[in-house]
Protein backbone atom coordinates (compact mmCIF):
# COMPACT_ATOMS: atom_id res chain seq x y z
CA UNK A 1 0.00 0.00 0.00
CA UNK A 2 2.89 2.18 0.43
CA UNK A 3 3.19 3.14 -3.40
CA UNK A 4 -0.39 5.04 -2.69
CA UNK A 5 0.70 7.32 0.23
CA UNK A 6 0.52 10.56 -1.52
CA UNK A 7 0.41 12.84 1.82
CA UNK A 8 3.36 15.35 2.04
CA UNK A 9 2.62 19.02 3.40
CA UNK A 10 2.56 20.16 0.21
CA UNK A 11 0.65 17.92 -1.88
CA UNK A 12 -1.99 18.54 1.26
CA UNK A 13 -1.35 22.53 0.79
CA UNK A 14 -1.38 22.57 -2.29
CA UNK A 15 -4.53 20.91 -2.93
CA UNK A 16 -6.47 21.31 -0.33
CA UNK A 17 -5.79 25.15 -0.39
CA UNK A 18 -7.39 25.38 -3.74
CA UNK A 19 -10.53 25.82 -1.88
CA UNK A 20 -10.15 29.28 0.22
CA UNK A 21 -11.92 28.10 2.90
CA UNK A 22 -9.21 26.36 4.06
CA UNK A 23 -7.32 28.81 6.11
CA UNK A 24 -3.93 26.42 6.56
CA UNK A 25 -2.77 22.59 6.41
CA UNK A 26 -0.96 21.05 9.19
CA UNK A 27 -0.25 17.89 8.29
CA UNK A 28 1.87 14.98 10.12
CA UNK A 29 2.92 11.74 9.64
CA UNK A 30 1.92 10.05 12.91
CA UNK A 31 0.39 12.02 15.89
CA UNK A 32 -1.87 10.42 19.10
CA UNK A 33 -4.72 12.27 17.34
CA UNK A 34 -5.38 14.81 15.42
CA UNK A 35 -8.36 16.29 17.67
CA UNK A 36 -5.85 16.80 19.96
CA UNK A 37 -3.30 18.75 17.97
CA UNK A 38 -6.07 20.86 16.84
CA UNK A 39 -7.42 21.79 19.77
CA UNK A 40 -4.29 22.93 20.94
CA UNK A 41 -3.38 24.91 17.86
CA UNK A 42 -7.03 26.67 18.39
CA UNK A 43 -6.39 27.51 21.95
CA UNK A 44 -3.09 29.38 20.60
CA UNK A 45 -5.44 30.96 18.16
CA UNK A 46 -5.69 29.25 15.31
CA UNK A 47 -8.39 30.50 12.65
CA UNK A 48 -11.39 28.79 11.29
CA UNK A 49 -10.64 26.65 8.32
CA UNK A 50 -7.20 25.15 9.40
CA UNK A 51 -6.69 21.79 9.40
CA UNK A 52 -4.51 19.04 10.92
CA UNK A 53 -4.25 15.72 8.65
CA UNK A 54 -2.07 12.66 9.63
CA UNK A 55 -1.04 9.48 7.99
CA UNK A 56 -1.43 8.00 11.05
CA UNK A 57 -3.29 8.02 14.65
CA UNK A 58 -1.57 6.24 17.89
CA UNK A 59 -4.12 7.15 19.78
CA UNK A 60 -7.23 8.61 17.64
CA UNK A 61 -9.87 9.26 19.90
CA UNK A 62 -13.57 8.04 19.80
CA UNK A 63 -17.14 8.46 21.42
CA UNK A 64 -17.50 7.37 24.73
CA UNK A 65 -13.12 7.00 25.12
CA UNK A 66 -13.32 4.48 22.52
CA UNK A 67 -10.15 4.33 20.38
CA UNK A 68 -10.16 4.90 16.68
CA UNK A 69 -7.85 2.61 14.59
CA UNK A 70 -5.62 4.60 12.83
CA UNK A 71 -3.31 2.81 10.58
CA UNK A 72 -1.10 4.95 8.08
CA UNK A 73 -1.01 4.79 4.77
CA UNK A 74 -4.65 3.82 4.22
CA UNK A 75 -7.38 5.67 5.60
CA UNK A 76 -8.35 9.90 6.62
CA UNK A 77 -8.29 10.68 9.57
CA UNK A 78 -8.16 14.61 10.23
CA UNK A 79 -9.73 17.64 12.32
CA UNK A 80 -10.61 21.33 11.03
CA UNK A 81 -11.25 24.11 13.37
CA UNK A 82 -14.35 25.74 13.50
CA UNK A 83 -15.74 29.13 15.31
CA UNK A 84 -19.35 29.17 14.48
CA UNK A 85 -21.13 31.79 15.91
CA UNK A 86 -23.62 29.57 18.02
CA UNK A 87 -24.40 28.67 21.61
CA UNK A 88 -22.81 25.34 22.99
CA UNK A 89 -25.87 23.98 23.38
CA UNK A 90 -26.18 23.97 19.06
CA UNK A 91 -22.85 22.51 18.87
CA UNK A 92 -23.77 18.84 18.38
CA UNK A 93 -25.63 19.39 15.26
CA UNK A 94 -22.51 20.01 13.80
CA UNK A 95 -21.80 16.56 14.43
CA UNK A 96 -24.52 15.59 11.83
CA UNK A 97 -24.26 18.40 9.65
CA UNK A 98 -20.29 16.42 8.86
CA UNK A 99 -22.49 12.77 8.90
CA UNK A 100 -24.30 14.50 6.02
CA UNK A 101 -21.04 15.68 4.36
CA UNK A 102 -19.37 12.22 4.40
CA UNK A 103 -22.39 10.32 3.54
CA UNK A 104 -22.49 12.86 0.46
CA UNK A 105 -18.44 11.68 -0.34
CA UNK A 106 -19.07 7.89 0.03
CA UNK A 107 -22.40 8.27 -2.19
CA UNK A 108 -20.48 9.33 -5.31
CA UNK A 109 -18.27 6.37 -5.23
CA UNK A 110 -20.81 3.78 -3.45
CA UNK A 111 -24.51 4.56 -4.64
CA UNK A 112 -27.55 3.40 -2.39
CA UNK A 113 -25.29 1.79 0.05
CA UNK A 114 -24.44 5.05 2.51
CA UNK A 115 -26.79 5.74 5.74
CA UNK A 116 -25.80 8.23 8.83
CA UNK A 117 -26.27 7.00 11.91
CA UNK A 118 -27.42 9.13 14.78
CA UNK A 119 -25.07 10.50 15.90
CA UNK A 120 -21.94 10.11 15.02
CA UNK A 121 -21.63 7.34 12.06
CA UNK A 122 -21.77 6.81 8.89
CA UNK A 123 -22.26 3.07 7.42
CA UNK A 124 -21.50 1.23 4.15
CA UNK A 125 -24.15 -1.96 3.88
CA UNK A 126 -25.02 -1.30 7.88
CA UNK A 127 -21.16 -1.14 8.66
CA UNK A 128 -19.42 1.53 10.13
CA UNK A 129 -16.84 3.28 7.24
CA UNK A 130 -16.72 6.68 9.06
CA UNK A 131 -16.89 7.83 12.79
CA UNK A 132 -17.22 11.78 13.78
CA UNK A 133 -16.40 12.88 16.98
CA UNK A 134 -16.51 16.98 17.86
CA UNK A 135 -15.17 18.50 20.70
CA UNK A 136 -15.91 22.25 21.93
CA UNK A 137 -14.61 24.99 24.00
CA UNK A 138 -17.00 27.35 25.11
CA UNK A 139 -16.99 30.60 27.52
CA UNK A 140 -19.56 32.72 28.95
CA UNK A 141 -22.61 30.90 26.70
CA UNK A 142 -20.62 31.18 23.47
CA UNK A 143 -18.51 28.73 21.30
CA UNK A 144 -15.02 29.41 20.78
CA UNK A 145 -14.02 27.03 19.01
CA UNK A 146 -15.37 23.31 17.67
CA UNK A 147 -12.89 20.63 16.36
CA UNK A 148 -14.35 18.80 14.04
CA UNK A 149 -13.09 15.35 13.81
CA UNK A 150 -13.20 12.75 11.14
CA UNK A 151 -11.98 9.28 10.22
CA UNK A 152 -12.87 7.67 7.07
CA UNK A 153 -12.28 3.97 6.30
CA UNK A 154 -10.74 4.57 2.52
CA UNK A 155 -8.74 1.84 1.58
CA UNK A 156 -8.19 -0.19 4.48
CA UNK A 157 -8.69 -4.32 4.11
CA UNK A 158 -10.73 -6.42 6.27
CA UNK A 159 -7.60 -8.06 7.98
CA UNK A 160 -6.18 -4.56 8.81
CA UNK A 161 -9.36 -4.01 10.87
CA UNK A 162 -8.66 -5.25 15.05
CA UNK A 163 -10.60 -8.19 15.11
CA UNK A 164 -12.86 -6.99 17.54
CA UNK A 165 -13.98 -4.57 15.02
CA UNK A 166 -14.11 -7.02 12.15
CA UNK A 167 -17.61 -7.27 12.17
CA UNK A 168 -18.98 -4.04 12.17
CA UNK A 169 -16.55 -2.23 10.29
CA UNK A 170 -15.96 -1.73 6.92
CA UNK A 171 -14.11 0.91 3.78
CA UNK A 172 -14.77 2.48 0.47
CA UNK A 173 -12.54 -0.09 -0.72
CA UNK A 174 -13.77 -3.28 0.62
CA UNK A 175 -17.76 -2.45 -0.13
CA UNK A 176 -16.09 -1.10 -3.92
CA UNK A 177 -13.45 -3.27 -4.71
CA UNK A 178 -12.04 -0.24 -5.83
CA UNK A 179 -8.54 2.03 -4.34
CA UNK A 180 -9.13 5.58 -3.47
CA UNK A 181 -6.90 8.35 -4.22
CA UNK A 182 -6.76 9.77 -1.22
CA UNK A 183 -5.96 13.70 -1.78
CA UNK A 184 -8.86 13.83 -4.19
CA UNK A 185 -11.03 11.87 -1.20
CA UNK A 186 -9.96 14.48 1.37
CA UNK A 187 -10.31 18.03 -0.74
CA UNK A 188 -14.04 16.41 -1.91
CA UNK A 189 -14.52 15.81 1.53
CA UNK A 190 -13.95 19.55 2.77
CA UNK A 191 -15.45 21.25 -0.35
CA UNK A 192 -19.36 19.12 0.90
CA UNK A 193 -17.96 19.97 4.70
CA UNK A 194 -18.14 23.47 3.67
CA UNK A 195 -21.13 23.67 1.61
CA UNK A 196 -23.14 22.21 4.49
CA UNK A 197 -21.70 24.27 7.02
CA UNK A 198 -22.79 27.08 5.14
CA UNK A 199 -26.28 25.37 5.10
CA UNK A 200 -25.94 25.06 8.77
CA UNK A 201 -24.86 28.52 9.25
CA UNK A 202 -27.89 29.82 7.37
CA UNK A 203 -30.88 27.93 8.60
CA UNK A 204 -29.33 25.25 11.60
CA UNK A 205 -30.22 21.76 11.49
CA UNK A 206 -33.66 21.94 9.56
CA UNK A 207 -32.13 22.85 6.86
CA UNK A 208 -30.18 19.55 6.53
CA UNK A 209 -32.94 17.48 8.08
CA UNK A 210 -34.25 16.10 5.25
CA UNK A 211 -31.40 15.40 3.59
CA UNK A 212 -30.06 13.53 6.81
CA UNK A 213 -33.43 11.78 7.60
CA UNK A 214 -32.89 10.85 3.58
CA UNK A 215 -30.04 8.65 4.72
CA UNK A 216 -30.65 7.87 8.10
CA UNK A 217 -34.12 5.51 6.99
CA UNK A 218 -35.41 5.76 10.33
CA UNK A 219 -38.45 7.64 10.81
CA UNK A 220 -41.34 5.14 12.16
CA UNK A 221 -38.63 2.44 13.23
CA UNK A 222 -38.15 0.70 16.18
CA UNK A 223 -35.05 1.48 17.63
CA UNK A 224 -33.15 0.81 20.51
CA UNK A 225 -31.10 3.83 22.11
CA UNK A 226 -28.00 2.50 24.46
CA UNK A 227 -26.58 4.77 26.94
CA UNK A 228 -24.15 3.63 29.52
CA UNK A 229 -25.65 -0.07 31.30
CA UNK A 230 -29.34 1.55 30.09
CA UNK A 231 -31.50 0.82 27.63
CA UNK A 232 -34.62 1.99 26.01
CA UNK A 233 -36.85 0.97 22.72
CA UNK A 234 -38.91 3.11 20.96
CA UNK A 235 -40.97 4.14 17.19
CA UNK A 236 -38.96 7.35 16.24
CA UNK A 237 -41.36 9.68 15.45
CA UNK A 238 -39.02 12.79 14.78
CA UNK A 239 -35.88 14.52 14.90
CA UNK A 240 -36.06 17.80 16.28
CA UNK A 241 -34.35 21.31 15.29
CA UNK A 242 -32.46 20.85 17.72
CA UNK A 243 -31.07 17.30 16.33
CA UNK A 244 -31.92 15.26 18.92
CA UNK A 245 -34.38 12.28 18.12
CA UNK A 246 -38.02 11.80 18.95
CA UNK A 247 -39.26 8.84 19.65
CA UNK A 248 -42.09 6.91 21.37
CA UNK A 249 -41.45 4.62 24.10
CA UNK A 250 -42.86 0.66 24.09
CA UNK A 251 -44.93 2.82 26.74
CA UNK A 252 -46.84 4.60 24.44
CA UNK A 253 -44.66 8.17 26.39
CA UNK A 254 -42.52 10.89 23.80
CA UNK A 255 -38.91 10.77 24.48
CA UNK A 256 -36.12 13.27 23.45
CA UNK A 257 -32.60 10.98 22.54
CA UNK A 258 -30.16 12.96 23.71
CA UNK A 259 -27.19 10.61 23.72
CA UNK A 260 -26.22 6.78 23.57
CA UNK A 261 -26.01 5.13 20.93
CA UNK A 262 -28.89 4.18 18.33
CA UNK A 263 -29.56 0.42 17.22
CA UNK A 264 -32.14 0.16 14.74
CA UNK A 265 -34.36 -2.70 15.25
CA UNK A 266 -37.02 -2.59 12.28
CA UNK A 267 -40.67 -2.03 12.28
C1 LIG B 1 -16.34 7.58 16.76
O1 LIG B 1 -16.91 6.96 15.88
O2 LIG B 1 -16.41 7.21 17.94
C2 LIG B 1 -15.59 8.84 16.42
C3 LIG B 1 -14.28 8.53 15.75
C4 LIG B 1 -13.54 9.78 15.33
C5 LIG B 1 -12.19 9.47 14.78
C6 LIG B 1 -11.51 10.68 14.21
S1 LIG B 1 -10.00 10.28 13.36
C7 LIG B 1 -9.60 11.96 13.26
C8 LIG B 1 -9.98 12.59 14.58
N1 LIG B 1 -8.91 12.44 15.56
C9 LIG B 1 -9.25 11.63 16.55
O3 LIG B 1 -8.52 11.32 17.51
N2 LIG B 1 -10.52 11.22 16.39
C10 LIG B 1 -11.13 11.76 15.20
Amino acid sequence: MADLIDFTQETLSVRLKRNPFIAEVHYFEAVGSTNTIAYQLALAGAREGEVVVADAQTKGKGRLDRVWQSPPGINLYTSMILRPRIEPATAPQITLMAGVAVAELFSGCCTGSVSVKWPNDVLLKGRKACGILTEMKASAGRVDFIILGMGLNININPEDFDPTLRAAATSLKIETGKVYDRLEMISTLFDLIEKWYRVFLRTGFPGLRETWLGYADILGKRIKVVYKDEFQTGIVTGIDDDGTIRMQGEDGAGHRVIAGDVHLLGR
